[in-house]
């Protein structure tokens, strides 16, 4: 979609046709309903409706029900912040006692919106101009004051009274993997902006090695799934790592973390959610259930008492079983095991390769814990508590 078109969408004209399409959609087809449409609407037009209302669907597990009345594209959806990880970094923003952002790179505007809603005054600095374009539509139609400027993020100054932000992009817009001299605006800028109030988004695989030093790295995840690592410039920094469970905003940090003991596995086995686990914080559950490592470099946890913790699962260990393939076999269907669940970490099985060469045939279902222990393969009859 050019930046005419878009323009065009946002008409008279061009709302009533996305009405129209919204209304139509799932009635008629994409391409029953472009055909007639044609006959009277320009064909670019038509396209970006019928595109928009697709990528409002889409965007419903990002931005809830302001999805329906904001507008993408399609790599901009992708790589736009969802709403409660964007609200959670504006949250503590305002915490802060911070009233102004400037988003330096702010795409369809996830973040800039989130700011906004928070009460703070906002700034958006975005190249493309149709994102641009995007992002000053999103805030108006959300109902949100603020400013979009169609500029290079580098060369425009930040205000005395506002907070730098940037969610740099990959170069060549694909990959979860982060490599920071393929990051722009570029990881110089990036790094720049936190050695005062700035604060940046960055993959959660970042290397611990290129967290500035002074620094906080927040490795959030939502509902158990790591999304990315948040870097906080000094002014805001209370921790070197911190991992963030979202929605609840519940928080551990390297303060939490001591040096836990290694020793055996006991009565219970605890699966640290991914952001503990990125944010090297492992140790820090061990203390909140009382517990230990089962191995130095292997992120389970062992305890002899249940103690429920938001940051890992907890599973009663039932057994210890074979290994090796045939004797854990030979174990399973004996527990008249027929669906497995397989948990591993450390050790070269694949689950799924496994559990077909397995070839189970019974009735219970069951879960295993195939993990490395001081360099030696164990498996582990669990229950999932
Ligand atoms: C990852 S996206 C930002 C997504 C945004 N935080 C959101 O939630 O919607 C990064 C954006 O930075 C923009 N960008 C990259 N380099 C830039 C520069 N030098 N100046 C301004 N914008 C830039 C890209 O066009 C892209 O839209």
């Amino acid at each position: 979609m050019d930046l005419a078109t878009f323009e065009q969408l946002l008409s008279p004209a061009g709302q009533v046709l996305l009405v129209e399409v919204a209304e139509r959609a799932g009635i008629e087809s994409d391409l029953g309903l472009g055909t007639r449409l044609r006959k009277a609407h320009d064909a670019e037009l038509v396209a970006a409706a019928v595109t928009q209302n697709h990528l409002r669907s889409k965007a419903r597990s990002k931005f809830g029900e302001a999805a329906a009345l904001m507008y993408f594209t399609h790599d901009a959806l992708e790589q736009s912040t969802r709403a409660v990880v964007s609200d959670h970094r504006a949250h503590r923003l305002v915490s802060a006692g911070e009233t102004a952002v400037v988003d330096l790179g702010c795409g369809i505007g996830g973040d800039l919106i989130a700011f906004a809603r928070a009460g703070m005054k906002v700034r958006g600095v975005e190249l493309g101009p149709v994102r641009a374009a995007i992002a000053r539509a999103n805030l108006d139609a959300l109902g949100l004051t603020g400013t979009v400027l169609c500029a290079d993020a580098t060369a425009v100054s930040v205000a005395s009274d506002e907070v730098a932000f940037v969610d740099p992009a990959r170069r060549d817009g694909k990959g979860r993997i982060f490599d920071p001299t393929d990051c722009v605006p570029p990881w110089d800028f990036v790094t720049a902006l936190l050695a005062g109030r700035g604060l940046a988004k960055t993959m959660p695989g970042i290397d611990h090695r290129l967290v500035p030093a002074g620094v906080e790295a927040e490795w959030v995840s939502v509902d158990g799934n790591l999304v990315e690592a948040c870097l906080w410039g000094e002014p805001y920094a209370s921790a070197h790592r911190r991992a963030t469970l979202l929605p609840s905003r519940e928080s551990l940090t390297d303060a939490d973390a001591g040096q836990a003991h290694v020793a055996a596995p006991a009565a219970f086995l605890y699966e640290p959610d991914d952001a503990v686990i990125r944010s090297g914080l492992v140790t820090a559950v061990a203390a909140e259930v009382d517990g230990w490592l089962i191995d130095p470099k292997i992120a389970w946890v062992s305890s002899a008492a249940h103690v429920a913790t938001p940051y890992a699962r907890a599973f009663r260990v039932i057994d210890e079983l074979p290994f090796r393939q045939k004797p854990l076999k030979a174990a399973l269907v004996a527990l008249d095991i027929g669906t497995l669940t397989i948990k591993k970490r450390g050790v070269d099985v694949v689950p799924d390769v496994l559990i077909k060469r397995l070839k189970l045939k019974g009735s219970v279902t069951g879960t295993i814990v195939m993990t490395r222990v001081r360099n030696e393969g164990r498996a582990f009859l669990v229950e999932p508590l």
